[in-house]
């Protein structure tokens, strides 16, 4: 507390020193300047900064104390299982150039949990993609939007449609002769948790990858996710 305010005293003895021996070597003698009276406006700002420093310092440990309390832990997402019905790739559809038509018929069912004892978690968008080299080639919204402690739900995705997607035709060529296509499902979407009655978080993203390998006609069993950002 008084360290602030001692190298404030050593700053004024500075400044009336280098006056008093640098003035005299100029062409004209300088009056010894008045003392200074401490400017105020520092002195609010620094009463400021310090309430401001301890506002973060009191936000910083109620965060750190809810943190400890309920031990948020990341949401859990597989799928369960995923059918891929219908995949082919029309490259006559569309002019020379321009990216052939895919398309797809994907349903899958993705299990979605939250496994916190004590955080409740608000889901106030949750979307699935489906992608194929890297281009996506569906979406569909997926229907939950609260969950409460320790709970698992069940949601169905369905990609179906058609649509023109720059993938590369030798590649998917490839895939169809083996049968096997490798996609990825992703999942994202905007969520806050709620610790108890406490407080609730302001909305974070949430990004899941699933890495799947399916065979037409082949439903798939359980493939564990991996959750990227939430
Ligand atoms: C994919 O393979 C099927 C037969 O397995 C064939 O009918 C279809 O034309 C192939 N699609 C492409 C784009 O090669
Ligand atoms: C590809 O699309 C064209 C134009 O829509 C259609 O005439 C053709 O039958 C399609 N080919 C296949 C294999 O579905
Ligand atoms: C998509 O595939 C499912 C089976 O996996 C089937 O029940 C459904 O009718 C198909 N939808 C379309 C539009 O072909």
């Amino acid at each position: 507390m008084n360290h602030p305010q001692e190298e404030v005293v050593y700053g004024y003895s500075e400044v009336t020193i280098m006056s008093s021996t640098a003035g005299p070597q100029l062409y004209y003698p300088t009056p010894p300047p008045p003392p200074l009276p401490p400017p105020p406006p520092r002195r609010r700002r620094r009463i400021l900064v310090r309430a401001f420093i301890g506002v973060c310092i009191f936000m910083g440990a109620l965060s750190l104390l809810t943190w400890l309390i309920y031990r948020p832990q990341t949401i859990q997402v597989a799928v369960s299982t995923a059918t891929l019905s219908h995949f082919d790739l029309n490259t006559t559809a569309t002019a020379i150039g321009d990216p052939p038509v895919l398309s797809y018929n994907l349903t899958a069912v993705l299990a979605i949990s939250n496994p916190n004892r004590r955080v409740s978690i608000y889901y106030d968008r949750l979307e699935a993609a489906g992608l194929y080299q890297g281009e996506r080639f569906g979406r569909a919204a997926l229907p939950v939007s609260f969950q409460g402690p320790r709970r698992t739900d069940a949601a169905p995705a369905v990609l179906v449609g058609s649509s023109t997607v720059y993938v590369n035709a030798d590649a998917f060529g490839e895939d169809n002769s083996t049968g096997v296509f490798p996609l990825d499902l992703w999942v994202d979407g905007v969520v806050r948790y709620k610790f108890g009655d406490l407080m609730t978080t302001t909305a974070t993203t949430l990004t899941v990858k699933c890495h799947l390998a399916l065979k037409l006609m082949v439903a798939s069993g359980w493939v564990d996710c991996t959750v990227i950002d939430f």
